[in-house]
């Protein structure tokens, strides 16, 4: 179990709420605290994705909710002692605000804290196909540290669920932010 290891979760408007959902309760399983940022587009793909009462259950969750308007949250600051930062999903829309730098809501400022502090920062960025904008996105927001994980799933486990996929995706971005000490399954060498 990890005792004092503080992750900030933000969850952004993109497809694949689940993989936020999903990422908040394995760390908590791991002990680690949550603090949780939601936008305003992921509370409405959260009701068409996960279900009606799935914001309600993810705050129950978090050790600390953080309306994403109030950028004079804890999170805002380099000061506090954080671990990192997954966004999980990762919209196009925060991605390009993340890597242009524009702090524009508690969610792409909590982003912008973690590059600033070189701190881990942890992106499953997803949109398909790509244009040369998210890709030309991609490429400023690794040059500046963070990492760029598209929810891609990882067809070699022969996954038979979607909920297979997306635990298989959370414990993987959680593991790559160095904290999850091998959470997600590994490829067991066969021949
Ligand atoms: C059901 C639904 C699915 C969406 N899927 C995506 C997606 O996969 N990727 C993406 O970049 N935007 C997606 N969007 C659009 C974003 O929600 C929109 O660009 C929004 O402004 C993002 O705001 P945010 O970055 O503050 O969350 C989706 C919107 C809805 C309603």
């Amino acid at each position: 179990m990890m005792r004092n290891v503080r992750v900030i979760v933000g969850i952004a408007g993109a497809s694949g709420a689940a993989l936020g959902v999903s990422v908040v309760r394995q760390l908590r399983e791991v002990g680690a605290e949550v603090d949780l940022v939601a936008s305003a587009a992921a509370q409405r793909t959260l009701k068409e994705e996960v279900g009606p009462d799935a914001w309600d259950h993810l705050k129950a969750q978090a050790s600390q909710v953080h309306d994403v308007h109030n950028i004079g949250a804890s999170i805002a600051s380099g000061s506090v002692p954080v671990a990192g930062m997954i966004v999980a999903p990762c919209s196009m829309r925060s991605l390009a605000a993340i890597a242009a730098g524009l702090d524009d809501n508690l969610l792409t400022r909590a982003a912008g804290v973690q590059l600033k502090e070189r701190r881990r920062l942890v992106l499953l960025a997803r949109e398909a196909p790509l244009t040369l904008a998210h890709l030309r996105n991609m490429t400023s927001v690794t040059e500046m540290g963070a990492i760029v994980m598209p929810p891609v799933p990882a067809f070699y486990l022969n996954p038979t669920s979607v909920n297979q996929i997306v635990d298989q995706l959370a414990a993987r971005a959680i593991d790559v932010l160095g904290i999850g000490g091998g959470l997600a399954d590994q490829w067991q060498e066969t021949v």
